[in-house]
């Protein structure tokens, strides 16, 4: 049997995680009060003295949860009574068993991805207690902020997409596999725009990506597009294109680029159809909610830009003719390794076993997939995902924690010399594919 490595955690001092817990999140926080404060007037306007007595309260309990990470206090229960609440709860006491009572359960002491997630989970506890104003989205500004902020990178796309949708229907298999290999490495590189890593702060496209992906190329660690492209051309070629699930991470310009590969994906025949999945909640500063879905398209149909408005137009009419559809599931805002999902979110898994592919975009959805734990860096792939493979699937991720499996012997020591910080910098990217085992 295999032994498993201990999950990151902030316990390392100096580790990314420590300082992703110290600096970071208490930036993010104090970030989402601010959002709250500055939306006092139309909380006002909207509920009268309510919406005031809410957005102070709101804050309140902000504050206090930045006190208590600040501190290191032990991770309380939820109180609200959303559905998820005693999931998470119990997840609490699960974790509270395992550390002993010596040992509890608490910002710095506990895995990281849990008390991250966790983190964010106590940001719509605050919001949820205050009714009024329990549906504000407090990175809602932020996202929309970085949207505008990669308009010049978005015209540039869906022009290079209108250009090709005149011409995918005829082309030869090897010009097609190029574009896709394009596309698919324009939603790769989308994933450098979160809000997460920046702690808030700009973060988005300013040039068109297409132009940069040679240049980029060497900076990809893992690439197994071929893989990619036989998953979806063998279910094409047995029984028609099957359908693509991608597993969305960010807002703004990386959304975009997703949008774009799924379009050209349909277009041209390799899927029938594509599901996205989104947050439930406000997650990780930057991921997807469905208001967020909703407004991207809209906002896409009501660009002055000609190819811009042209390629909105068209991924409503896939929205309406229900060739695209936005889902979120409780599962994606839980702590979970995805390794759990079978057993914990059995409708999801068999959902997605529906999939020819199953697209995983991004850092978080990365450290999910592995589990977040101390691998080495020439574990397998297939190793890290302890049997989670509903589909064929593929991690779209630029580096952002310290995970990364699958790499050839000697690899990791080679970039470490080169750039201490590979791991973490963002500048570095996997498209990093498994195939559950044929039955
Ligand atoms: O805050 C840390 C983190 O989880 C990092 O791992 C990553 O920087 C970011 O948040 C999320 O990145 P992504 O949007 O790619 O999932
Ligand atoms: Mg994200």
């Amino acid at each position: 049997t295999l032994r498993v490595p201990p999950s990151l955690s902030a316990k390392v001092e100096g580790s990314f995680a420590y300082l992703t817990i110290r600096d970071r999140l208490p930036t993010i926080l104090t970030k989402a009060v601010d959002s709250i404060h500055r939306n006092k007037d139309k909380f006002f306007e909207q509920y009268g003295e309510e919406g005031l007595r809410a957005e102070k309260a709101a804050i309140g309990l902000l504050s206090k949860l930045r006190n208590e990470l600040q501190t290191d206090k032990p991770v309380l229960p939820l109180v609200d009574e959303l559905e998820d609440a005693e999931g998470w709860n119990l997840y609490l006491q699960r974790h509270e068993a395992l550390q002993g009572e010596q040992d509890p359960v608490s910002w710095f002491r506990s895995p990281w991805l849990y008390v991250e997630c966790y983190m964010y989970r106590r940001i719509q506890e605050a919001l949820w207690l205050n009714p009024p104003i329990s549906g504000f989205d407090a990175f809602q500004e932020a996202k929309t902020q970085s949207y505008f902020e990669s308009q010049r990178a978005v015209m540039a796309l869906c022009t290079h997409l209108e250009g090709l949708r005149k011409t995918v229907a005829g082309l030869p298999e090897d010009q097609l596999l190029e574009h896709f290999d394009r596309l698919l490495q324009v939603s790769l590189w989308g994933n450098k725009c979160d809000l997460s890593i920046s702690a808030g702060q700009d973060n988005s496209q300013k040039t068109s990506p297409i132009d940069s992906l040679a240049e980029l190329r060497p900076f990809i660690l893992v690439d197994d597009t071929r893989s990619v492209w036989s998953a979806l051309v063998s279910a094409r070629d047995r029984g028609g294109p099957g359908r693509v699930d991608i597993i969305l991470d960010n807002a703004g310009f990386e959304l975009t680029t997703d949008l774009v590969l799924a379009d050209f994906l349909v277009a041209s025949g390799l899927a029938r159809s594509v599901r996205f999945h989104g947050k439930a909640m406000p997650w990780f500063v930057s991921d997807v909610t469905a208001q967020d879905f909703t407004w991207t398209v809209r906002q896409t149909v009501a660009s002055n830009h000609r190819f811009m408005s042209a390629s909105g137009v068209q991924w409503q009419r896939y929205v309406r003719e229900g060739v695209w559809t936005y889902l979120d599931h409780p599962f994606w805002t839980q702590p979970h390794p995805f390794c759990d999902m079978a057993a914990d979110a059995p409708d999801l898994h068999a959902g997605l076993q529906g999939a020819a592919l199953v697209l995983f975009k991004g850092d978080l959805n990365y450290r999910k997939l592995t589990g977040d734990r101390e691998w080495a860096p020439t574990a397998a792939f297939a190793t890290a995902l302890r049997g989670f493979a509903p589909a064929p699937l593929c991690s779209l991720r630029t580096l952002k924690a310290n995970v990364q499996v699958g790499l050839q012997p000697g690899q990791a020591e080679q970039l470490g010399q080169r750039q201490p910080d590979w791991m973490t910098c963002g500048q570095y990217a996997v498209v990093q594919f498994h195939s559950p085992p044929r039955r």
